[in-house]
């Protein structure tokens, strides 16, 4: 009989396991990947090997369980295990491992594997709901979402430690459809160079002010982190942010209007596809002092400002291929905005938002937008995160791309 193909088969996953009560439900997670033809190998912190046994795991899997950095029988597993992983699944993820993760630290064979690879990373948290909703855990888990880490949000229950509360391990469908996800992501941008727009500008007004808006660059980082998982070469030119550059993207970080579109100019030619999700100052100061202004007296002081120079104008006069997104903020009068500035700018689809809307403005994780092309309105996204409207936006951008060739 033709042995059939599973929906895992030939995947490669290393399945990191916490000193969490919740070790034992690794097991059920392990079955399940194997079961779909995944070729699984389980590294274990010390503390859950207190839970549980590493021969379950090494029975299960069919592969020895990896527990310590400095095995002499095998003392290039961390170099091993980070370069041939599809994915690193830490599941349970111990609030620990979470601080430990998102600092950068390498003092075990987990961490260390995580530091040495470029796969996806999948962190499936589980703890008391106390320590989960505690700053420091929170800003920890920040901090890996910005580096492009999947986290999956704890659910609200019973705890083991007797209370209900948020903190309680994802259902086991939860985390699969994840897993699932990640290992069947479409390489569907492999053929493409994707140069992506993010953040403010700041127009100096004299050396210690300047003139910026409220754009936090989470949608350019959202769409930069998305393209690259997609297979796409990615320049990612960014204004100034809290964000951290989101790892493996070449990224170039300007202040003003004018570095922007210099940088842009200097990586369209090779670019296939131009996403300016970025909010350029539209003026700057004329004539920016060299020295602080001071305040002098209770007058008025009034700002002349010129037009920075136009990107989006001047890359439609140079373009050779490349599909053109551009974004649009607006207040009023949404899709008339922008249906003009899709026409003006010859662009090949627009995102527009209206920022007064709750959860759709700048600074936000989630957004909600309409998207346009020259046949008119194309997609009504609801509110969403940001990260899943980039996947959606990548979507209606390939379709196009495929039309195209
Ligand atoms: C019975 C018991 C259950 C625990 N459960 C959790 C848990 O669910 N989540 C968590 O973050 N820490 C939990 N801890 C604490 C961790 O085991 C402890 O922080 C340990 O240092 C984590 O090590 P690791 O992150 O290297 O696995 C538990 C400790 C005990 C004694």
């Amino acid at each position: 009989m033709p042995v059939t193909k599973k929906q895992l088969s030939g995947k490669r996953v290393v399945f990191g396991v916490g000193g969490s009560i919740a070790a034992y439900k690794a097991i059920l997670l392990l079955r399940r990947l194997t079961d779909l033809g995944a070729d699984v190998e389980v590294v274990m912190t010390t503390s859950a090997c207190e839970f549980i046994t590493p021969l379950t795991f090494q029975t299960l899997s069919g592969h020895p369980v990896h527990t310590n950095t400095f095995n002499p029988d095998d003392n290039m597993a961390h170099l091993r295990l980070a370069e041939n992983a599809d994915l690193i699944l830490v599941s349970p993820a111990t609030a620990n491992l979470i601080g430990r993760f998102a600092q950068g630290m390498a003092d075990d064979l987990l961490s260390t594997i995580i530091l040495a690879s470029h796969a996806p990373l999948l962190v499936v948290p589980a703890m008391d709901g106390g320590m989960w909703q505690h700053p420091l855990v929170q800003q920890n888990v920040k901090t890996l979402r910005e580096t492009g880490v999947e986290i999956l949000d704890p659910e609200f229950g019973s705890l083991a430690s007797g209370h209900i509360g948020w903190g309680r391990f994802p259902s086991e469908e939860a985390i699969m459809s994840s897993i699932i996800s990640l290992l069947t992501m479409p390489g569907d941008y492999h053929d493409e160079v994707v140069l992506i727009t993010a953040g403010p500008t700041h127009e100096a007004i004299d050396p210690v002010r300047y003139i910026a808006n409220r754009s936090s660059g989470k949608m350019g980082y959202a769409l930069a982190q998305a393209a690259q998982k997609r297979g796409a070469q990615m320049v990612l030119v960014t204004g100034p942010t809290s964000l951290t550059p989101p790892p493996g993207i070449h990224t170039i970080s300007v202040t003003t209007a004018e570095e922007m579109r210099d940088a842009v100019h200097k990586h369209f030619e090779r670019a296939t596809v131009v996403i300016m999700a970025a909010a350029v100052a539209d003026y700057r100061p004329d004539q920016p002092a060299k020295t602080k202004l001071k305040k002098q007296g209770r007058e008025q002081v009034s700002l002349a400002l010129s037009p920075t120079p136009d990107i989006l104008t001047s890359l439609s006069a140079q373009k050779s291929g490349q599909f053109m997104v551009g974004f649009a903020a607006e207040t009023e009068h949404l899709i008339e905005e922008a249906t003009r500035k899709l026409k003006a700018k010859g662009l090949d689809m627009i995102v527009a938002n209206d920022v007064t809307k709750p959860g759709a403005g700048f600074g936000s994780d989630t957004n909600a937008a309409v998207v346009l092309d020259a046949h008119g309105l194309v997609a009504d996204l609801p509110l969403m995160p940001k990260r899943e409207m980039a996947t959606k936006l990548l979507d209606l951008i390939r379709i196009r791309l495929n039309q195209q060739k």
